[in-house]
């Protein structure tokens, strides 16, 4: 049966054109088959190429080098930000019979649409980095995300403080509203900013959602932003990628470096911005732990073991349930912490100290 249920697998990989040398341009990747051994096959539906630059390079090469180490097949797919063509992989990754499947939702209807065939099917099920509302995965791996937006409320705040700038007024470039991740990272900056916007030491600017993280509608939107309050002194972005559009922006209008822009994910052009001045901090969220953390659980459950692992909980707010969970501290970077990411082997000195970066990288201390 389950030599059939591979072959069928090698069948379907063919026909789409997805059996990929790990990390290609398409975002996907094959571990290379254990066929023959009791051990299942993994399944891993990544979300997109484009809100950030961490889906097709951290997470892609640190889950396949994770599963390759494990000698346990994955089957490691991006779905190019299309929902539809979310539910065909997933759809695809049951047929050919994977025992586990790994996703990261593009918003918790068909995220849960997903889940629910997957459990119908027995398949072990992770919600990777984001929470499928109501969607009841068997496991969930991420960081605190509500700290991640603390962090980055507080980094503002430091920034501002720093450049002396009083009664700023500050404007938000949120994250996806359809991302439960973006909520809790609102829920951690609002946390820090409300405060002082209650107390009139701030003024609340635009508060904008931006769909689907799209960067480019992102900056679309800041500039809207910014020509209907042209006294923005401060941008709360989400992550790097709208942080860098935010940035585009204030260059645009000979105000970048003097107006803090924060962000996460700690992006080769996100640090390059912390570098010049340009963007205030991010968040390193040390992607190789959570990409190990979830492979660990998968290959566990692909073995038919029981993962021990999971040992938080997280409650889904709206079926109230509990998931098993295994949450991570992410990290404030500014300037003088850049070299941290480095030496935590997340970016190289060669990929982020090009001729423009390098005077930079040696005042940051990155050797
Ligand atoms: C992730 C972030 C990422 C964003 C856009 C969030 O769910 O936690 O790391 O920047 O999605 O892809």
């Amino acid at each position: 049966m389950r030599k059939g249920l591979f072959a069928l697998a090698a069948v379907g990989l063919m026909a789409t054109g997805s059996m990929a040398a790990c990390g290609d341009d398409s975002g996907n990747s094959d571990t290379g088959s254990d066929s023959g051994s009791s051990v299942g096959k993994v399944g891993v539906i990544l979300p997109d190429t484009k809100s950030s630059a961490r889906w097709a390079t951290a997470d892609l090469k640190y889950l396949t080098d994770a599963f390759k180490a494990a000698g346990v097949e994955a089957d490691i797919q991006n779905a190019q930000g299309d929902k539809a063509q979310f539910q065909t992989l997933a759809d695809g990754m049951i047929a050919s019979g994977v025992k586990v499947l790994m996703i990261v939702n593009l918003d918790s209807g068909t995220g849960k649409a997903v889940l629910d065939k997957a459990k119908q099917t027995g398949i072990a099920t992770i919600d990777y980095d984001r929470l499928t509302l109501n969607g009841g995965a068997d496991y969930y791996v991420s960081f605190d995300n509500v700290k991640v937006g603390e962090l980055q409320g507080q980094g503002l705040v430091d920034c501002l403080t720093e450049k002396k700038v009083t009664n700023p007024v500050v404007s938000y470039l949120n994250g996806s509203p359809t991302d439960n991740n973006a909520t809790l990272f609102k829920q951690g900056y609002d946390s820090v900013l409300k405060p002082k916007f209650d107390s009139k030491e701030y003024t609340k600017g635009p508060d904008t959602d931006v769909p689907d993280w799209d960067n480019a509608q992102g900056g679309t939107l800041f500039e809207q932003d910014l020509t209907s309050n042209k006294n923005i002194k401060g941008v709360l972005a989400a992550n790097d990628g709208l942080g860098n559009a935010a940035i585009q922006v204030l260059k645009k209008n000979k105000l970048n470096g003097q107006v803090p822009v924060t962000g996460q994910d700690a992006t080769v052009q996100g640090l390059q911005n912390i570098l010049v001045g340009d963007q205030c901090m991010t968040v390193y969220k040390a992607i190789k732990k959570e990409a190990d953390a979830a492979a660990g659980l998968a290959i566990a459950l692909a073995k038919g073991e029981a993962p021990t692992t999971a040992t938080s909980t997280v409650t889904d707010p709206e079926s109230k349930k509990d998931v098993k969970s295994v949450l991570l501290e992410p990290q404030s970077i500014k300037f003088d912490s850049v070299k941290d990411v480095v030496a935590d082997g997340f970016v190289t000195k060669d990929e982020l100290c090009t001729a423009d970066f390098a005077a930079k990288c040696t005042e940051a201390g990155i050797s």
